[in-house]
């Protein structure tokens, strides 16, 4: 899989890439990533990329023209640029599936700024437009990491244990089940005594029981009816 980042905070983006999935990721070879400045696209000497927008009102808008070149740059035949709005689709754990299936895929993504991009972006340059959250963010900088952070882990090979993307939650509508590790008591506090006598059709049992209870518990709007 191929990345490209186009944001205005490239440092930003190139720091949390050294650390974690992303580092694993690159050094798998599962996913090469390239971040850009894309003020490397502006000629003024200000290297402006947003103004004010026509009709008046607060804030600025991301420019279409160093956009436009940005993506006529790093564009090749089957590319598909995302950018990250309030407005896009909601992220949803079906969607990173989809996004990380496609391992061969170049993907261009564009981090926003200000009070949004010029529509013309949206809708002549950007193939899907993701919101990760009912919410409004300064930058797309978050936003799009969160997005690639979904999507590494999801790709073959870089957790190592491809058990532990399937067997987690959302991926039959469904949150996890709780998880315990050692010490067996802490102050006080017991791990569930099933889980620690081996007997695995009991355990894969248990487990399945607590997820469902906590699901409903905490998001029954994801239970299925
Ligand atoms: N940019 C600002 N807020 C955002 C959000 N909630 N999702 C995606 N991009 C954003």
């Amino acid at each position: 899989m191929k990345i490209d980042i186009i944001t205005i905070f490239p440092q930003q983006i190139e720091q949390y890439t050294e650390f974690g999935i992303f580092r694993i990721a690159k050094e798998k070879k599962a996913v090469d990533i390239n971040v850009h400045d894309l003020r490397k696209w502006t000629d003024d000497n200000h290297k402006t990329i947003d103004d004010r927008p026509f009709g008046g009102g607060a804030g600025m808008v991301m420019k279409v023209e160093p956009v436009y070149k940005a993506i006529n740059e790093l564009k090749k035949k089957g590319s598909i640029v995302i950018a990250t709005t309030p407005q896009g689709k909601p992220l949803k754990q079906k969607m990173l599936r989809d996004l990380s299936k496609e391992v061969d895929c170049h993907y261009i993504f564009l981090c926003g700024h200000y009070e949004g991009f010029d529509q013309r972006i949206i809708d002549n340059l950007v193939d899907i437009e993701i919101s990760i959250g009912d919410y409004v963010l300064s930058g797309g900088e978050l936003p799009v990491l969160t997005i690639i952070d979904g999507i590494l882990r999801l790709l073959p090979n870089v957790l190592g244990n491809e058990q532990s993307s399937i067997n987690e939650s959302f991926t039959e509508n469904t949150l996890e089940y709780p998880q315990y590790t050692r010490p067996e008591e802490f102050m006080g506090w017991k791990v569930p005594p099933v889980l620690l006598k081996g007997n695995h059709s009991q355990i894969a049992l248990w487990r399945d029981q607590k997820a469902k209870e906590i699901t409903l518990k905490k998001r029954p709007d994801i239970v299925k009816s």
